[in-house]
């Protein structure tokens, strides 16, 4: 029994198919000894993917910018998805896929191109954020980013996110929302959004912070419903004035941010309350989710 999972589900490592409970690895791997490695995390909803081709594309590029050379092309991780998702119980799964650069000598200097990377991908049940959740929203604190400078790239090596993270837990809070240099980035494990006279706004996308999949849906959902965006360099100071805080990722979709160190976000009369722009971004969330439930096969 490994603490938090559910059964004995079945995984994927370099090729074979077993119960998660004998997947092992060697510890030399350079996943365990350096956090050597990228990885990704698909929602699926009815047994199907949502974006899954934009997930692959993240893929790819994280993989390019660390040099590491797979051979699986895009219908190889297709079908790995795929029969995971079969062989696993569950309408509703997140599927996570690592890749690293595989076992060798202890070495910081990449290993001989010939070592394989290991491949490893599993399902786990997904409880999308419950209505109670979307209706009164979630509390955030406000954090330094203390990460490297290539969030961009969607590495294992994740310790200042797990500390972020933590941070906010033990503040009885959900998520950190992170600071560089006086700047908004985004979350530990989020991206992070705020609502001004109607106008969503975002950070830039670049080597600071993790295009989410939801990044680029959250621009097409505005642009459907009209509520233009800014994508721009937002200084902490703007924080306090928000009329409306949105947070977006895999798990969490899109959720309202409610509190951040404490103080109620939005104007006064509704302050503490998920706003109208989320409302509406979140009907049309929704809106896809449900296409994608009853599309044909
Ligand atoms: C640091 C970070 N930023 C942003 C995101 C959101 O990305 P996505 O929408 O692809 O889940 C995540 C997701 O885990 C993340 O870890």
């Amino acid at each position: 029994m490994i603490q938090g999972v559910q059964g004995n589900p079945t995984v994927y490592l370099n090729g074979d198919w077993l119960p998660l409970s004998e997947a092992k690895i060697s510890v030399l791997d350079r996943g365990f000894i350096f956090g050597d490695g990228i990885y990704e995390v698909v929602p699926v909803y009815s047994k199907r993917t949502f974006r899954l081709e934009s997930h692959l594309a993240r893929l790819q590029r994280s993989l390019a910018a660390i040099q590491i050379h797979c051979s699986m092309q895009l219908q190889d991780w297709n079908a790995i998805f795929t029969e995971l998702i079969q062989r696993n119980k569950g309408d509703d799964q997140f599927l996570y896929l690592q890749v690293t650069r595989g076992v060798a000598k202890r070495d910081h200097a990449f290993p001989d191109p010939a070592v394989a990377p290991t491949i490893f991908a599993m399902s786990s049940p997904f409880h999308p954020p419950s209505q109670e959740l979307r209706e009164t929203g979630i509390s955030v604190v406000s954090q330094p980013d203390e990460r490297w400078l290539h969030c961009d790239i969607k590495s294992t090596a994740l310790l200042g996110n797990v500390l972020a993270r933590q941070a906010a837990i033990d503040r009885g809070a959900a998520e950190s929302v992170l600071f560089r240099d006086g700047f908004l980035t985004e979350g530990a494990a989020s991206n992070i959004w705020i609502v001004k006279d109607g106008i969503l706004h975002a950070p830039i996308k670049n080597h600071l912070i993790l295009e989410g999949i939801r990044y680029g849906l959250m621009q097409e959902i505005a642009e459907s419903l009209h509520i233009p965006v800014q994508i721009r360099r937002i200084r902490q100071q703007e924080i306090p004035q928000a009329d409306e805080l949105l947070l977006t990722s895999a798990t969490k979709e899109v959720l309202p941010i409610v509190r951040i160190d404490q103080r109620p976000v939005g104007p006064e009369g509704h302050a503490g309350k998920p706003g109208p722009i989320y409302q509406k971004i979140r009907q049309a969330y929704d809106r896809l989710i449900q296409k994608l439930r009853s599309a044909d096969q």
